[in-house]
Protein backbone atom coordinates (compact mmCIF):
# COMPACT_ATOMS: atom_id res chain seq x y z
CA UNK A 1 0.00 0.00 0.00
CA UNK A 2 1.57 2.98 -0.94
CA UNK A 3 1.67 6.61 1.17
CA UNK A 4 -0.43 9.27 -0.80
CA UNK A 5 2.37 11.80 -2.18
CA UNK A 6 2.38 14.98 -4.28
CA UNK A 7 4.21 16.31 -7.20
CA UNK A 8 5.84 19.63 -5.68
CA UNK A 9 7.59 22.75 -7.76
CA UNK A 10 10.96 23.32 -6.46
CA UNK A 11 11.42 27.15 -6.44
CA UNK A 12 14.57 27.54 -5.55
CA UNK A 13 18.35 25.59 -4.97
CA UNK A 14 20.70 27.25 -2.52
CA UNK A 15 24.10 26.66 -2.49
CA UNK A 16 24.73 26.32 1.24
CA UNK A 17 28.39 25.23 1.02
CA UNK A 18 30.42 23.11 -1.81
CA UNK A 19 28.62 20.04 -0.25
CA UNK A 20 25.31 21.15 0.91
CA UNK A 21 22.14 22.41 -1.29
CA UNK A 22 18.81 23.64 0.51
CA UNK A 23 15.63 22.31 -1.52
CA UNK A 24 12.85 24.95 -1.38
CA UNK A 25 9.41 23.88 -2.52
CA UNK A 26 6.15 25.42 -3.24
CA UNK A 27 3.10 24.26 -1.22
CA UNK A 28 -0.08 25.16 -2.98
CA UNK A 29 -2.92 26.34 -0.48
CA UNK A 30 -4.51 23.47 -0.90
CA UNK A 31 -2.07 21.34 0.53
CA UNK A 32 -0.56 23.91 2.88
CA UNK A 33 -2.68 21.30 5.88
CA UNK A 34 -1.51 18.28 4.62
CA UNK A 35 2.18 20.00 4.95
CA UNK A 36 1.86 21.44 8.18
CA UNK A 37 5.46 20.47 10.08
CA UNK A 38 6.62 20.45 13.26
CA UNK A 39 10.17 21.22 13.95
CA UNK A 40 12.59 18.64 13.06
CA UNK A 41 10.12 16.62 10.88
CA UNK A 42 11.52 15.29 7.59
CA UNK A 43 10.13 15.03 3.92
CA UNK A 44 10.56 11.54 1.96
CA UNK A 45 11.33 12.97 -1.74
CA UNK A 46 11.66 10.59 -4.45
CA UNK A 47 14.91 10.55 -6.80
CA UNK A 48 14.45 9.30 -10.41
CA UNK A 49 16.97 6.53 -10.56
CA UNK A 50 17.21 3.89 -13.60
CA UNK A 51 17.78 1.05 -11.67
CA UNK A 52 14.99 0.89 -9.42
CA UNK A 53 12.79 3.79 -11.16
CA UNK A 54 13.49 5.90 -7.87
CA UNK A 55 15.02 6.26 -4.87
CA UNK A 56 12.75 7.35 -2.16
CA UNK A 57 14.89 9.42 1.20
CA UNK A 58 13.96 11.41 4.53
CA UNK A 59 15.79 14.50 4.04
CA UNK A 60 14.67 17.01 7.66
CA UNK A 61 13.42 20.61 6.84
CA UNK A 62 15.46 22.61 7.82
CA UNK A 63 13.07 25.70 7.82
CA UNK A 64 10.84 26.51 10.63
CA UNK A 65 7.08 25.83 10.49
CA UNK A 66 6.30 29.74 11.23
CA UNK A 67 8.40 30.74 8.58
CA UNK A 68 5.55 28.96 5.86
CA UNK A 69 8.97 27.87 4.39
CA UNK A 70 9.28 24.43 3.00
CA UNK A 71 12.95 23.84 3.04
CA UNK A 72 15.43 20.33 3.16
CA UNK A 73 18.67 20.73 3.19
CA UNK A 74 20.65 17.99 1.25
CA UNK A 75 24.64 17.45 1.98
CA UNK A 76 26.47 14.84 -0.97
CA UNK A 77 27.91 11.92 0.64
CA UNK A 78 30.79 9.67 -1.34
CA UNK A 79 28.33 6.97 -2.26
CA UNK A 80 25.05 8.80 -1.85
CA UNK A 81 23.25 8.21 -4.91
CA UNK A 82 20.28 10.27 -3.98
CA UNK A 83 21.87 13.57 -2.52
CA UNK A 84 24.44 13.48 -5.11
CA UNK A 85 21.72 13.41 -7.51
CA UNK A 86 19.80 16.26 -5.48
CA UNK A 87 23.27 18.00 -5.53
CA UNK A 88 24.46 17.97 -9.03
CA UNK A 89 20.89 18.12 -11.22
CA UNK A 90 18.15 19.73 -9.45
CA UNK A 91 16.88 23.18 -9.97
CA UNK A 92 14.46 25.65 -9.69
CA UNK A 93 11.31 25.22 -11.46
CA UNK A 94 12.00 20.96 -11.40
CA UNK A 95 9.18 19.42 -9.31
CA UNK A 96 9.38 16.39 -7.38
CA UNK A 97 7.56 14.04 -5.41
CA UNK A 98 7.07 14.20 -2.10
CA UNK A 99 5.31 12.81 1.08
CA UNK A 100 3.86 15.12 3.61
CA UNK A 101 6.14 15.82 6.79
CA UNK A 102 6.75 13.29 9.55
CA UNK A 103 8.52 11.93 12.68
CA UNK A 104 9.11 12.02 16.56
CA UNK A 105 12.43 14.63 16.70
CA UNK A 106 10.55 17.55 17.49
CA UNK A 107 10.23 19.37 21.12
CA UNK A 108 7.00 18.47 22.89
CA UNK A 109 7.63 22.00 24.83
CA UNK A 110 8.85 24.70 22.53
CA UNK A 111 9.55 26.82 25.78
CA UNK A 112 11.82 24.72 27.21
CA UNK A 113 15.91 25.03 27.51
CA UNK A 114 17.05 22.82 24.75
CA UNK A 115 20.51 21.51 24.21
CA UNK A 116 21.11 20.36 20.88
CA UNK A 117 24.26 18.57 19.08
CA UNK A 118 24.44 18.82 15.19
CA UNK A 119 27.31 17.10 13.47
CA UNK A 120 27.62 18.19 10.06
CA UNK A 121 24.70 17.93 8.30
CA UNK A 122 22.55 16.96 11.12
CA UNK A 123 22.49 20.73 11.58
CA UNK A 124 19.41 20.63 9.64
CA UNK A 125 16.20 19.65 12.08
CA UNK A 126 18.30 21.02 15.28
CA UNK A 127 18.59 24.58 13.31
CA UNK A 128 14.93 24.05 12.58
CA UNK A 129 13.89 23.27 15.84
CA UNK A 130 16.60 26.49 17.40
CA UNK A 131 15.30 29.31 15.17
CA UNK A 132 11.38 27.88 16.11
CA UNK A 133 12.48 27.80 20.04
CA UNK A 134 14.06 31.39 19.33
CA UNK A 135 11.04 33.03 17.64
CA UNK A 136 8.39 31.06 19.05
CA UNK A 137 9.59 30.38 22.83
CA UNK A 138 10.47 31.81 25.76
CA UNK A 139 13.82 29.05 27.00
CA UNK A 140 17.25 29.44 26.84
CA UNK A 141 18.95 27.40 23.56
CA UNK A 142 22.51 26.15 23.30
CA UNK A 143 23.93 24.40 20.16
CA UNK A 144 27.17 22.30 20.23
CA UNK A 145 27.70 22.10 16.27
CA UNK A 146 30.66 19.99 14.73
CA UNK A 147 32.35 19.72 11.15
CA UNK A 148 34.89 18.71 9.65
CA UNK A 149 36.35 22.41 8.80
CA UNK A 150 35.62 25.56 8.51
CA UNK A 151 34.28 25.63 5.15
CA UNK A 152 31.68 22.90 5.64
CA UNK A 153 29.65 24.65 8.39
CA UNK A 154 26.00 25.32 6.98
CA UNK A 155 24.08 27.93 8.23
CA UNK A 156 27.08 29.71 9.55
CA UNK A 157 26.04 33.67 8.70
CA UNK A 158 22.04 32.44 9.70
CA UNK A 159 23.60 31.16 13.01
CA UNK A 160 25.70 34.13 13.64
CA UNK A 161 22.65 36.66 12.65
CA UNK A 162 20.53 34.44 15.21
CA UNK A 163 23.40 34.70 18.46
CA UNK A 164 23.28 38.16 17.93
CA UNK A 165 19.35 39.13 17.95
CA UNK A 166 18.88 36.44 20.60
CA UNK A 167 22.02 37.17 22.63
CA UNK A 168 20.47 36.28 25.96
CA UNK A 169 19.10 33.46 25.49
CA UNK A 170 21.18 31.43 21.79
CA UNK A 171 24.68 30.25 22.57
CA UNK A 172 26.56 28.39 19.85
CA UNK A 173 29.96 26.53 20.47
CA UNK A 174 31.34 25.76 17.17
CA UNK A 175 33.90 22.59 17.15
CA UNK A 176 35.74 21.87 13.87
CA UNK A 177 37.96 19.02 13.43
CA UNK A 178 40.49 20.37 11.67
CA UNK A 179 41.44 22.63 14.70
CA UNK A 180 40.06 20.12 17.77
CA UNK A 181 40.18 17.25 16.44
CA UNK A 182 37.01 14.64 17.18
CA UNK A 183 34.89 15.75 19.99
CA UNK A 184 35.42 13.06 22.24
CA UNK A 185 32.72 11.46 24.67
CA UNK A 186 34.72 13.11 27.90
CA UNK A 187 34.42 16.42 26.09
CA UNK A 188 30.83 16.20 25.33
CA UNK A 189 30.07 15.19 28.72
CA UNK A 190 32.05 17.62 30.38
CA UNK A 191 30.50 20.19 28.33
CA UNK A 192 26.62 18.82 28.96
CA UNK A 193 27.46 19.25 32.88
CA UNK A 194 26.58 22.35 32.04
CA UNK A 195 23.33 22.23 30.89
CA UNK A 196 21.76 20.33 33.91
CA UNK A 197 17.59 20.24 33.02
CA UNK A 198 17.77 20.97 29.73
CA UNK A 199 16.45 19.08 27.32
CA UNK A 200 18.56 17.71 24.96
CA UNK A 201 18.33 17.16 20.46
CA UNK A 202 20.99 14.87 19.18
CA UNK A 203 21.63 14.45 14.95
CA UNK A 204 24.76 13.56 13.60
CA UNK A 205 27.11 10.54 12.10
CA UNK A 206 26.38 7.84 13.43
CA UNK A 207 29.88 7.91 15.68
CA UNK A 208 28.89 11.58 16.65
CA UNK A 209 25.18 10.42 17.84
CA UNK A 210 26.86 7.66 20.24
CA UNK A 211 29.36 9.74 21.71
CA UNK A 212 26.82 12.02 22.84
CA UNK A 213 23.84 10.09 23.27
CA UNK A 214 26.43 7.95 25.74
CA UNK A 215 27.47 11.34 27.17
CA UNK A 216 23.94 12.46 28.15
CA UNK A 217 23.39 8.89 29.23
CA UNK A 218 25.94 8.55 31.27
CA UNK A 219 25.26 12.01 33.39
CA UNK A 220 21.99 10.25 34.33
CA UNK A 221 20.03 12.58 31.99
CA UNK A 222 16.78 10.84 31.75
CA UNK A 223 15.51 8.95 28.98
CA UNK A 224 12.48 11.85 28.03
CA UNK A 225 15.10 14.22 27.57
CA UNK A 226 17.29 12.55 25.42
CA UNK A 227 16.34 12.94 21.51
CA UNK A 228 18.30 11.40 18.92
CA UNK A 229 17.64 11.57 14.50
CA UNK A 230 18.33 8.52 13.02
CA UNK A 231 17.64 8.04 8.91
CA UNK A 232 18.45 4.87 7.37
CA UNK A 233 17.86 4.31 3.65
CA UNK A 234 14.37 3.38 2.72
CA UNK A 235 14.80 -0.29 1.08
CA UNK A 236 11.38 -0.07 -0.31
CA UNK A 237 9.21 2.48 -2.22
CA UNK A 238 6.61 4.30 -0.44
CA UNK A 239 5.25 6.08 -3.20
CA UNK A 240 3.16 3.47 -5.08
CA UNK A 241 3.42 3.24 -9.01
CA UNK A 242 7.03 4.18 -10.31
CA UNK A 243 5.85 5.18 -13.75
CA UNK A 244 3.61 7.77 -12.42
CA UNK A 245 5.80 9.07 -10.07
CA UNK A 246 8.44 8.87 -12.89
CA UNK A 247 5.97 11.34 -15.36
CA UNK A 248 5.65 13.66 -12.83
CA UNK A 249 9.33 14.38 -12.56
CA UNK A 250 12.45 14.59 -14.46
CA UNK A 251 14.51 11.09 -15.11
CA UNK A 252 18.03 10.61 -15.28
CA UNK A 253 20.23 7.41 -15.12
CA UNK A 254 22.09 6.44 -12.61
CA UNK A 255 22.52 3.39 -10.01
CA UNK A 256 20.74 3.51 -6.51
CA UNK A 257 22.13 2.41 -3.24
CA UNK A 258 18.99 1.49 -1.89
CA UNK A 259 19.57 -1.68 1.04
CA UNK A 260 17.19 -4.57 1.05
CA UNK A 261 15.11 -4.36 4.61
CA UNK A 262 15.93 -7.39 6.39
CA UNK A 263 12.86 -9.29 8.24
CA UNK A 264 12.43 -10.88 11.37
CA UNK A 265 10.07 -14.04 11.98
CA UNK A 266 7.32 -12.55 14.70
CA UNK A 267 4.92 -14.50 16.55
CA UNK A 268 1.98 -12.82 17.41
CA UNK A 269 -1.15 -12.82 19.50
CA UNK A 270 -4.11 -14.77 17.33
CA UNK A 271 -7.71 -13.88 18.34
CA UNK A 272 -9.25 -10.75 19.12
CA UNK A 273 -7.58 -8.19 20.52
CA UNK A 274 -8.98 -5.31 22.90
CA UNK A 275 -7.06 -1.99 21.82
CA UNK A 276 -7.35 1.73 23.40
CA UNK A 277 -5.55 4.30 21.51
CA UNK A 278 -4.89 7.98 22.40
CA UNK A 279 -4.10 10.12 19.15
CA UNK A 280 -4.22 13.58 18.88
CA UNK A 281 -6.43 14.10 21.89
CA UNK A 282 -8.67 11.24 20.74
CA UNK A 283 -9.58 7.91 22.41
CA UNK A 284 -10.45 4.85 20.37
CA UNK A 285 -11.22 1.71 21.53
CA UNK A 286 -11.65 -1.53 19.18
CA UNK A 287 -12.01 -5.08 20.84
CA UNK A 288 -11.62 -7.31 17.09
CA UNK A 289 -8.62 -6.76 15.93
CA UNK A 290 -7.78 -10.68 14.79
CA UNK A 291 -4.02 -9.86 14.81
CA UNK A 292 -3.57 -10.87 10.90
CA UNK A 293 -2.66 -7.52 10.07
CA UNK A 294 0.14 -4.82 11.41
CA UNK A 295 -1.61 -2.18 13.84
CA UNK A 296 -1.04 0.86 11.57
CA UNK A 297 -3.10 -1.14 8.74
CA UNK A 298 -6.09 -2.29 11.38
CA UNK A 299 -6.28 1.21 12.83
CA UNK A 300 -6.45 2.51 9.20
CA UNK A 301 -9.46 0.50 8.40
CA UNK A 302 -10.96 1.79 11.48
CA UNK A 303 -10.83 5.32 9.83
CA UNK A 304 -8.29 6.09 12.35
CA UNK A 305 -6.02 9.24 10.58
CA UNK A 306 -2.56 7.61 12.38
CA UNK A 307 0.57 8.60 11.49
CA UNK A 308 3.08 6.51 8.40
CA UNK A 309 5.49 7.00 6.37
CA UNK A 310 8.00 4.37 4.96
CA UNK A 311 5.84 1.29 6.39
CA UNK A 312 9.19 -0.26 6.54
CA UNK A 313 10.31 -0.02 9.86
CA UNK A 314 13.06 2.75 8.96
CA UNK A 315 11.68 6.14 9.55
CA UNK A 316 9.43 6.29 12.69
CA UNK A 317 7.13 8.57 11.65
CA UNK A 318 4.23 5.60 12.94
CA UNK A 319 5.77 5.44 16.45
CA UNK A 320 3.29 5.04 19.42
CA UNK A 321 3.87 3.94 22.79
CA UNK A 322 2.79 1.04 24.18
CA UNK A 323 1.10 1.75 28.12
CA UNK A 324 -0.39 -1.50 28.48
CA UNK A 325 0.62 -5.48 27.10
CA UNK A 326 3.17 -5.52 24.42
CA UNK A 327 3.50 -5.25 20.67
CA UNK A 328 5.72 -7.19 18.33
CA UNK A 329 7.83 -5.48 15.33
CA UNK A 330 8.02 -7.47 12.04
CA UNK A 331 11.30 -5.22 11.42
CA UNK A 332 12.75 -2.06 13.09
CA UNK A 333 15.84 -0.17 11.49
CA UNK A 334 15.40 3.09 13.79
CA UNK A 335 13.97 2.27 17.51
CA UNK A 336 17.21 1.33 19.93
CA UNK A 337 17.59 -0.64 22.95
CA UNK A 338 16.37 2.58 25.16
CA UNK A 339 13.45 2.83 22.87
CA UNK A 340 12.07 -0.25 23.18
CA UNK A 341 13.15 -0.19 27.08
CA UNK A 342 10.37 3.09 26.97
CA UNK A 343 8.16 0.94 25.17
CA UNK A 344 8.06 2.65 22.03
CA UNK A 345 6.50 0.23 18.81
CA UNK A 346 6.73 0.89 14.97
CA UNK A 347 3.09 0.89 14.34
CA UNK A 348 3.77 0.20 10.55
CA UNK A 349 5.50 -3.14 11.92
CA UNK A 350 3.13 -4.14 15.26
CA UNK A 351 1.32 -7.44 15.68
CA UNK A 352 0.22 -8.39 19.40
CA UNK A 353 1.63 -10.11 21.79
CA UNK A 354 -1.68 -9.71 24.15
CA UNK A 355 -5.24 -10.15 24.44
CA UNK A 356 -5.38 -6.61 25.63
CA UNK A 357 -3.74 -3.29 24.61
CA UNK A 358 -3.20 0.28 25.20
CA UNK A 359 -1.01 2.70 23.22
CA UNK A 360 -0.29 6.15 22.63
CA UNK A 361 1.03 8.82 19.74
CA UNK A 362 1.31 11.90 22.49
CA UNK A 363 4.63 10.28 23.84
FE1 LIG B 1 8.20 4.47 8.89
FE2 LIG B 1 6.57 2.96 10.38
S1 LIG B 1 6.03 4.39 8.88
S2 LIG B 1 8.70 3.19 10.56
Amino acid sequence: MATESYVLKVTEVIEETADARSVVFEVPSELQATFAYTPGQFLTVAVPSDRTGLAARCYSLSSSPHSGRHQITVKRTADGYASNWICDNLKAGDTLRVLPPSGIFTPKDIDADLLLFGGGSGITPVISIARTALEKGTGKVVLFYANRDENSVIFAAELAELGTEYADRFTVVHWLESVQGLPSQAQLSNFATYFDGYTSFVCGPAPFMKAVTTALKDLGIPRERRHQEKFVSLGGNPFGDVEEVLAAQQTLAEADDADEPGDAPEPAFAGPVAIEVELDGQQYTFDDWQGDKVLLEFLEEKGVDAPFSCREGNCSACACVVLEGDLSMKHNEVLDADDLGDGIRLTCQALPLSEKLRISYNG
